[in-house]
Parts: C-alpha cells; structure tokens; sequence
C-alpha cells in the first residue's frame, strides 16, 4: 500500500519547531511519510501561532493558498495545529469551512485517527487540554544537524495579563529529567553539538525531584562538548542555584533571554509581570557577579494599554541600564480572553509604531556599541558550516549566541569548535579570523566568552 505524505509547515515560537518534530515523530511512528513538498503531499498540517494578531493574519492567509491547492485535489487533508487551533477550534472548521482537522498542543497523540476520520469525509477535531502530557515517551522527527530543541516544559501559569499562552497551551507540566538527558545523550551520539531546552517558562520547571537548576547540571555532563542553551526565563524563576550553575559548567552558554517588557512599573503591575524594575536590575547585576561574561537578551513590548510617554522612556532607560545583546521587540496587540483585552487598548497605532522605532534604533546602536568591544578578543565559536552569503566563508556561533564570519579554511570542518579573533562587528555580525582548534570546551574555562 502507498504511505500517505504528510507536509507540515510551522509558525511561531522555538516550542512549536519542537511540536512539529514531535507531530512528525508520532506520524512517521504510524506509517506516515514526511515530506517536504506541498505537492507530494496527502496531509497538509499548519502548526500556528497566536501570540499577536498579525501572526494570526499571516496563517489565515496562507490557509487561502492551501484552498486553492484542495480545489484541484480535492482528497488533500488540511489540518490546523498548535496555538490557533485551540484559541479557534470549531470556528475554523464551521465558519470559515477552511480546514478538515483542528488538533491543540495537548492533543497530538491522536492525530493519526484524527487524521483517518478526516479521510473518511469527516472533520477531526482534538482540543482538550491536558495537566499532564510532555510526550516524554516521544522520539521527535530530527533531520542530522547541530542543533537541536528539546521542550522541557510545556504552558504557562504566569498569566502576564498580554499574553494568550496560558489559554492556548495550559498549565504548566514538565518532563522527567532522565527523559530529557536520554535525548541529550542520543543527539550527541548522533554528532549534535547544541542543543536548546525550551519552555514558555523554562525556569519554573519542576519534575516533581528535580528543578531546573538540577535538570541544567544534569544535561551539562552528557557531553562536555555539548552546548547547552535554554529559553524562556520568567525573571520571577531565575534562581541564585540557577546562576551558580550556570557559572560552574562550561558549556553551558552564558546567556540569559530574560523577558523585561516593559521599563515601567506602573505597566508591569499592570502587566502582572510579578517584579519591579528595581528587583529586576537586581538580578541583571547578580547574575552578572555570578557568571563572569554573562550576556542578556529580552522581549518589550510597546504600546501596552495606558502607556504614556514617560512609560516609553522609561522602557528605553532600562534598555540603556542592562545593555542587552538582542531585543525582541513587538507592538502591543489584544488579545481575546485575556485580562488586558477587557482594558481599552488606547496606543493609537502611529504611536506604537513610532514608539517601537525608537526602541528598535536604541537596540541597534547598543549590539552595536556591545560588539564593537569585542574586537582584537577571541571567542569560541562553533562552526555551523558556510556563511549565507557566501562560499568563501565559513560562519559559526559564540557562547553568547552571536554569529561569527571567518573567512573559509580546508581544515575547519562543521562541527568543530575553534578560537577565532574578532577584526571587525556590525550590530548583527561579527567578523574574524581562525586562531586555534579546540578539543574540549573545558580546556578554557579561563576564556572570557
Ligand atoms: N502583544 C504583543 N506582544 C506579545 N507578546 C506576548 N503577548 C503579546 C501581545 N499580546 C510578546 C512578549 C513575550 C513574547 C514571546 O511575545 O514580549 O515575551
Ligand atoms: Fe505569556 Fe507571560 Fe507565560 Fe511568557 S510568562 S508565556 S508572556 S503568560
């Protein structure tokens, strides 16, 4: 018999990367083929996302493609995925008539007789939540590569008053710590060198025995020459034994995404973002008496229901204080169901747009600034093999998550860990040449990184 194909597309966050290897390994487990063409394709599935309207816009978009797609092969099966699909549900298959499947993050195991009613000309539709599913029994669909995402934990409890997470993705559960280290041990006998444990709230993990500090120590000494990275962190959750750990292992990077969205105490109260811009300047300074080198990333969020201007400046005040290595910065937009919907959303648009230039510039000018330090410095670089643009280049990544450009050398191979000594930076990018090969990641633990 024909294997059906299955085509999946995903939007949105690192997590749902992570859920669409983890669809694909149930999928594959149940006889399915993956592929990665439209045409080949019997089932089409959007893993989406809904954290801002746009996002939301883009997805209903592309769902018009695939109509126009099922039009001329009318046996094709369109199926919705991921946050959309559990904000959405029934709208999306009676309304609007688009698709054939709606399946919620919780949901995945029963995709494939889901997608055995959709066959049969009925509609397949799995939202419940769960309170306790991580899929630690799972074995992710994973291309050979270096680089690797592990969900950790999976929903949110925070409720940051913004944010739709906690209703499309539940409550927060988190995978067994030996689950995690087995996978980490398979990637790395499979020649991975980094691998990302992700969580909405990855800091707030809990197995029940084990925090995230310990589940941090525990995937470090797999494999030492392994990088070990994480996101997101709740400010709330960064613990001193978290920094400690941090400090004491070598591959684990030093790097922190530490979400401060707003410079403004009066927004992040309204925010219920559970901190002080004080108490968060607190932890920057700690965290950088803890781990020597230690670099921030963060998200803002502009244009917040309220905001004035003194807020605004307040936002770009804290940027200044922390100096953060990359930003990710978005408009404000409201969201259904959550706390913030119910509050005039009052930023007219120009202003957000404006507002969130000015953040974005100030950015800019700091990665700038920040890099051009580095220069005549040498850093650990991973390297991830060609530079985009060019053959005559080879690119790779610093501990502290910066891509780094050297020019291209026979004997520098994928995968390898070199020295290289930076000549030259842009806010985005830095340049270099080769200095050394590196045989373990621990040989240079006096190395700022
Ligand atoms: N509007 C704009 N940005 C949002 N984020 C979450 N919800 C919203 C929203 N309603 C941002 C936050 C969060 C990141 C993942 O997305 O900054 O940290
Ligand atoms: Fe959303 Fe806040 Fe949870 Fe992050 S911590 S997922 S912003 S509710």
């Amino acid at each position: 018999m024909k294997k059906n194909n299955v085509y999946i597309e995903t939007y949105g966050c690192q997590m749902n990367v992570a859920d669409s290897e983890i669809v694909m390994g149930i999928l594959q487990n149940c006889g399915y083929g993956i592929t990665k063409s439209v045409d080949e394709a019997d089932v089409v599935l959007i893993n989406t996302c809904s954290i801002r309207e746009n996002a939301e816009q883009r997805i209903y978009g592309r769902l018009g493609n695939f109509k126009t797609i099922k039009n001329s092969n009318p046996n094709l099966i369109v199926g919705i995925l991921g946050c959309m699909a559990e904000r959405l549900k029934k709208d999306l298959i009676e309304d609007k008539k688009l698709v054939d499947l709606v399946v919620g993050p919780d949901e995945y195991r029963r995709l494939p007789d889901l997608i055995e009613v959709a066959f049969q000309g009925e509609k397949g539709i799995g939202v419940r939540l769960s309170r306790t599913e991580t899929y630690d029994d799972i074995i992710p669909y994973r291309g050979d590569g270096l680089q690797a995402w592990i969900s950790v934990m999976r929903g949110c409890d925070k409720f940051c008053t913004f944010c739709v997470v906690p209703f499309t993705r539940g409550r927060e559960r988190s995978k067994p710590l030996d689950s995690v280290t087995n996978e980490i041990r398979k990637l790395s006998e499979r020649g991975f060198k980094e691998v990302t444990l992700l969580g909405q709230n990855v800091n707030s993990y809990r197995d029940g025995i084990n925090d995230f500090a310990d589940l941090l120590a525990a995937s470090a000494v797999v494999d030492g020459n392994m990088r070990i990275r994480f996101t997101t962190s709740h400010p709330q959750d960064l613990s001193d034994k978290l920094l400690y750990t941090i400090a004491e292992h070598p591959n684990l990077c030093n790097y922190i995404h530490l979400p401060v969205q707003s410079g403004s105490n009066r927004i992040l109260e309204l925010m219920n973002r559970t901190y002080t811009i004080e108490q968060y300047l607190k932890l920057i300074d700690k965290a950088k008496k803890i781990i020597p080198g230690v670099s921030f990333s963060t998200d803002i969020i502009t244009g917040f229901p309220t905001e004035t201007r003194e807020d605004h400046l307040m936002t770009l005040e804290i940027m200044k204080q922390v100096r953060y290595d990359g930003a990710y910065m978005f408009k404000y937009s409201a969201r259904e169901g959550t706390k913030a919907y119910k509050m005039e959303d009052d930023v007219p648009d120009e202003v957000k747009t404006e507002r969130l230039q000015e953040i974005i510039e100030l950015q800019k000018q700091i990665s700038f600034e920040i890099n051009q330090q580095l220069i005549s410095k040498e850093e650990i670089v991973l390297i991830e093999g060609y530079s985009r643009k060019s053959k005559s280049f080879l690119s790779g990544r610093t501990d502290n998550n910066k891509v780094l450009i050297i020019p291209f050398e026979k004997t520098i191979k994928e995968g390898k860990y070199i020295k290289a000594k930076v000549t030259r930076a842009t806010h985005a990018t830095l340049f270099g040449e080769f200095t050394a090969f590196i045989n373990s990641l621990d040989e240079n633990l006096g190395m700022t990184g």
